[in-house]
């Protein structure tokens, strides 16, 4: 559950409106009925990101971070430091996602850090730190070069790794990726690979972590695809997502992992 909430004094219809004339990739709930319509599933994911209820004194940093939706929720965890990293997005000529968490850190009185650093540019340096707990949400398949991803990732992790990303073989029991040519993949050429769960296993541990942890398949792509309603996910109940996912060979896992 979310408890994120603007500031006092802020007018009602006046951040109505200000959501409205955006768009959004993460569905902020902010109390009272009031919600962006981002159309990432973001209320779900965060249920089965397993991230800890308190984050008193812990550092956490956001590789990715979009809106920055789970940035500020790690602070309202009472995380004491947050850093936000993204790049992509927020450059992408005519998308929102800057703007649109430099408004919330603002509406929300939050103090959330951020860089503007790719995957490619991470080093300790140019996050200023290594983290306590680091999120690598809906980044891994967007990797050309994955195992290369997560060393960079490595580099600034000193507690735990969540990584939340899609996956795809999961009928094949030897570590494995499927590969997305061009924008075979959602159409968008920017997804790349889709490993099975052994494969992101493999991969975590090739690239320094230990204790590597894996979570039950959460959303399969079938699922989604097999309603699409215009380009919005039509919502089914939990128990016909459940039957579809278990027959699915591809989805959405959460793994956690260490670093010794
Ligand atoms: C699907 S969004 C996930 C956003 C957020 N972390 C979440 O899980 O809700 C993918 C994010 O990865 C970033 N990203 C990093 N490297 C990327 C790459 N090579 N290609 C595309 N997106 C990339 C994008 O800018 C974007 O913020």
């Amino acid at each position: 559950m979310t408890t994120l909430r603007p500031k006092a004094g802020l007018d009602r219809a006046g951040l109505e409106q200000e959501i409205a004339t955006r768009s959004w990739f993460h569905t902020f709930d902010l109390g009272d009925g009031l919600r962006t319509p981002g159309y990432d599933d973001t209320l779900n994911k965060l249920e089965i990101l397993h991230l800890p209820a308190d984050l008193t004194g812990r550092t956490v940093l956001d590789i990715g971070s979009y809106d920055g939706f789970f940035a500020f929720e790690c602070e309202a965890r009472g995380a004491e430091r947050v850093m936000a990293t993204d790049r992509w997005c927020w450059e992408w000529p005519g998308n929102d996602a800057r703007r649109n968490f430099d408004w919330m850190r603002d509406i929300l009185d939050s103090t959330v850090e951020d860089r503007l650093v790719s995957v490619e540019e991470l080093t300790p340096e140019a996050v200023d730190g290594t983290y306590d707990v680091v999120l690598f949400l809906g980044v891994l398949y967007h990797a050309p070069d994955p195992l290369g991803y997560l060393r960079r990732v490595r580099e600034v992790t000193r507690g735990t790794l969540v990584v939340e990303t899609l996956v795809d073989l999961l009928d094949v029991d030897v570590p494995a990726a499927a590969y997305y040519p061009g924008a075979s993949m959602n159409n968008d050429a920017s997804n790349h690979w889709g490993p099975n769960a052994a494969a992101v296993e493999g991969l975590l541990r090739d690239a320094g972590f230990t204790d590597v942890r894996r979570f039950d398949p959460w959303s399969s792509n079938r699922t989604w695809a097999l309603h699409l309603d215009g380009n919005r996910p039509r919502r089914l109940s939990r128990r016909v997502r459940e039957r579809l996912d278990s027959r699915a060979r591809s989805g959405r896992m959460v793994f956690h992992a260490t670093v010794a």
